[in-house]
């Protein structure tokens, strides 16, 4: 067991994300029984230039943070926000500090830049998934951008 590697997957270039930005991404893992498993992410990147990387699922009621608008963001982007019962989440730690599941946490990803990518790190990926898209009904949902200004 000690003896498996760690996987690296490149996620997007880092400047795919603009400071301020998210961008959410469908990917799928292989789970333990060696299944494939949709697995919803976001990359966010901060203004001070930290990315952060958490599972695309709200813990209360198991929908993409962005259901709805596309958006991940509050309105002043200084949190995360749920679309759908407007759960509020830190950032950097994501802890959800106001809404419905108040007290619990996002789902965390772990992320490393690489040579100008953002890498994700410890999940084996499945690159050519043969899942129907979860995201089909909403479209642009999963390629947001949300410029600074
Ligand atoms: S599903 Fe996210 S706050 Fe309710």
């Amino acid at each position: 067991m000690s003896s498996q590697e760690i996987e690296v997957f490149t996620v997007c270039r880092a400047d795919a994300i603009e400071r301020g930005g998210a961008k959410g991404f469908n990917l799928s893992r292989i789970d333990e029984s060696g299944e494939s498993r949709p697995f919803p992410i976001v990359v966010l990147r901060t203004f001070g230039n930290d990315y952060h990387g958490y599972v695309n699922r709200c813990p209360h009621d198991g929908v993409w943070l962005n259901i709805g608008s596309g958006e991940f963001f509050s309105s002043d982007r200084a949190f995360i926000r749920c679309g759908r019962h407007r759960a509020t989440f830190e950032i950097d730690s994501g802890f959800c500090i106001d809404g419905p599941c108040n007290g619990k946490a996002l789902e965390p990803v772990a992320l490393a830049v690489v040579d100008g990518d953002v890498c994700l790190c410890g999940v084996k990926l499945v690159e050519d998934n043969g899942f129907p898209d979860p995201f089909e009904d909403s479209d642009e949902t999963m390629d947001i951008m949300i410029h600074p200004d």
